[in-house]
């Protein structure tokens, strides 16, 4: 680090698609550690953003029927809003259709090509869109691409190159010479071993006639530059206007963060494009491992992607940035599920901090009346976890240096738990009696208890902004911690705690019906009460009607007759992992071999009801038609599991939806789309269509 100032990155994301945990992570990960930066006393810088350009978003505008200037314009607000709800503080967001980017992508390719380094050639290879890369035949997987696993295509054309076989020597000197430039230390042996062989020019253009998307070359207007060079050059273009306090400019990055998906493009490409520049190179290339789920990375395309604004809705954002922070071990790859989130929550915040952070407030409430006592004696218990507190801050704070953020908040919990065994040992409660003695003792307890938590609170600041400044409030200590907030001694006594109900409300197992209802993940064995009182809990916020309903691709998968009622079919259904019935007064309109495979939109949030005896959970959506037939919705090519969505109205389904919930939208048919008033019904973009004429009520 430039003395105390702190440059971090995340990749800029590609605004083809909607974010999802994996996005999430990398950024708020660099928000913590810009977090801990500030909190130490660093002069920050973080930068996030999207890259906008390339025939992966070109492609994505089309599907949609869209200009790609349009998808980026629309897509990359998706990322902005989440990290507004992840209360995640970037200083810039760059986009890499910004125009002060366009002309230093511009720029720096006349550089390079000055310098001769660029040369035209004829060139064949297997391109793969979803990665953005070429790669050569022996790099394949049962020919797909190594990375994703998606199909490659055969790209036969003239191109522009890069000189990178020029500096393949010069990499590995550097890599060896900075042990610590790749991090952690088995990615860069990876990126050692990738270098071992002889390495290949890169392909830095497209032909315009075949991608139009992108910056065209400044030596060469019938190309447009590979959005790849384009992309990795944000690190630079988005601080070019930027200089820290001392004046000294932001360029190389501390660290650059990133997933091990895109290590070679940020290693191996990156380092020798600033190296044929001759400019310096990033101090830190940090990959984390993969958010798996059902065993397999997150992503859209594999349909397992858990949405991060789901688990805020349901556990507030604290809760999920600590998850995230604690779960991952920088490097390996790591697990979200109900069951693992739960578990974390409940032992780490609410039995170990909040339990520690309550039982402190009430006896200040109840004893003191709120106003903070101040230490007197301490003894040999007191000065043995003002011993502890040293040694875990210190111990910390370097894992927070070493970017160790799971260890470090470990070392935390360490802490947090230490406060509670005090607290058994002194046993407070036990201590009864109003004379000058007694309340000394006491007072002495809970400062000493208070001095411990309010450090431990400071240093999960950067993890949890809210609840540790809610926990802090609730010890009379209401600012923002700052460096100095790590000393022992700031509680003076005297300070006025905040009135607070429990800082972390257990949270109970959902009953097997709610999560799995919507994601078919494992929901655990629903003891107790379940979400709908968490929900209370949560950041409750008026949601849009149209936000509450759970509209989902299902398929049928099963028809029956029903044995009692001559209009109803009872069908079996089957969205994502979860299959259910539902009895649908469909007969007077489809044969049941019409039914059988076919995707239709499932109102799948509908109280379970008895049809005739039988139970039916949900209902199938439908538009009337003039002659009292009905017509269903016909999903296109969504997949069974996809969820459906208004406009841009992000769904937070209620647990339970009545009819009336539904009715109230009264959704109609509109030139082949359903509206909720002039929203659209879609899945990510995706329309859902009918064939029933304009103002067709749906049902
Ligand atoms: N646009 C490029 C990056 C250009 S940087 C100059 C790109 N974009 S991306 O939208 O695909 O985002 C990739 C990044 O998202 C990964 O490197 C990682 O940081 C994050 N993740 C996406 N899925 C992930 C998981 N399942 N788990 C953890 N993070 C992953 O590649």
């Amino acid at each position: 680090m430039a003395g105390k100032n702190f440059y971090i990155t995340t990749p800029i994301y590609y605004a083809n698609d909607r974010p999802h945990i994996g996005h999430a992570y990398t950024t708020l990960l660099a928000d913590v550690l810009s977090r801990y930066h500030r909190l130490l006393g660093y002069e920050v810088f973080f930068l996030t953003g999207t890259d906008e350009h390339g025939q992966k978003v070109q492609q994505a505008a089309a599907l949609r029927g869209v200009t790609p200037k349009q998808q980026v314009d629309e897509y990359h607000l998706r990322f902005k809003e989440l990290w507004a709800r992840l209360n995640i503080r970037y200083d810039h967001f760059i986009r890499t259709t910004d125009d002060y980017h366009i002309r230093y992508v511009q720029q720096s390719l006349q550089e390079l090509h000055d310098r001769g380094e660029i040369y035209e050639k004829d060139f064949e290879g297997w391109y793969s869109v979803s990665e953005e890369q070429f790669f050569a035949e022996e790099e394949l997987i049962e020919g797909k691409d190594p990375i994703g696993g998606k199909p490659v295509e055969w790209v036969g054309e003239r191109n522009y190159f890069f000189r990178m076989s020029n500096f393949r020597e010069a990499l590995i000197r550097h890599i060896e010479e900075h042990p610590d430039f790749i991090l952690p230390d088995f990615r860069k042996n990876e990126v050692l071993g990738f270098l071992k062989k002889p390495l290949q020019d890169l392909c830095i253009s497209r032909p315009r006639s075949r991608l139009e998307w992108g910056i065209p070359l400044p030596f060469d207007p019938d190309y447009v530059t590979y959005v790849w060079f384009d992309a990795l050059l944000n690190y630079e273009s988005g601080v070019l206007d930027f200089a820290f306090p001392d004046g000294s400019r932001a360029w190389p990055a501390d660290y650059h963060l990133i997933g091990k998906d895109i290590l070679t493009t940020h290693c191996v490409y990156w380092p020798t494009m600033l190296m044929g520049m001759g400019r310096q190179l990033p101090r830190h290339i940090l990959a984390h491992g993969w958010w798996l789920s059902q065993g397999r990375k997150q992503s859209k395309s594999a349909g397992n992607a858990v949405d991060p604004l789901e688990l805020i809705e349901d556990h507030g954002v604290d809760a999920v940035r600590y998850y995230l922070m604690r779960d991952m071990v920088l490097g390996q790859d790591a697990s979200v599920t109900d069951e693992l989130f739960r578990t974390r929550i409940n032992t780490d915040l609410a039995n170990d901090l909040g339990n520690a952070v309550n039982r402190v407030h009430k006896f200040v409430l109840s004893r003191f009346d709120g106003t903070m006592p101040a230490i007197s004696t301490p003894g040999p218990a007191e000065d043995e976890l003002r011993e502890l507190t040293g040694e875990v801050r210190e111990r910390t704070v370097e894992l927070i240096k070493e970017i160790k953020l799971s260890f470090a908040l470990e070392e935390v919990g360490r802490l947090v738990r230490g406060v509670n065994r005090y607290l058994e040992n002194q046993a407070p409660w036990k201590i009864k009696g109003e004379d000058e003695k007694t309340l000394r003792d006491l007072g002495n307890i809970l400062t000493t208890a208070g001095e411990a938590l309010r450090i431990a609170l400071s240093l999960l600041y950067p993890v949890m902004p809210e609840k540790s400044r809610q926990g802090l409030a609730m010890l009379g200590q209401p600012d923002e911690p700052t460096l100095d907030s790590l000393d022992w001694g700031r509680l003076r006594g005297g300070e006025k705690v905040r009135r607070a109900e429990a800082l972390f409300p257990r949270i109970e197992a959902r009953r097997p019906t709610e999560r799995s209802e919507k994601n078919g993940e494992d929901s655990g064995s629903g003891r107790g009460k379940a979400g709908s009182e968490q929900k209370k809990t949560a950041n409750a916020v008026a949601a849009d009607p149209g936000a509450l309903l759970d509209l989902r691709i299902a398929e049928i998968v099963a028809v029956e007759d029903h044995p009692a009622a001559d209009s109803l079919y009872v069908l079996r259904l089957r969205s994502g992992e979860e299959e259910r019935q539902v009895c649908a007064g469909l007969k007077g309109s489809y044969r049941a071999t019409e039914l059988l495979n076919r995707r239709v939109v499932l109102f799948a949030n509908l109280k379970p009801a008895k049809l005739r005896g039988l139970e039916s959970r949900g209902m199938i959506l439908a538009a009337d038609l003039p002659d009292g037939k009905a017509r269903l919705l016909d999903p296109g090519e969504l997949a069974s599991g996809s969820v459906l969505r208004f406009g841009e109205l992000t769904p937070s389904p209620r647990t339970k939806a009545g009819l009336k919930d539904f009715e109230k939208l009264e959704l109609r048919v509109e030139r082949g789309k359903i509206l909720y008033g002039s929203r659209e019904l879609n899945g990510d973009g995706d329309f859902v269509r009918c064939d029933a004429p304009d103002g067709a009520a749906v049902h």
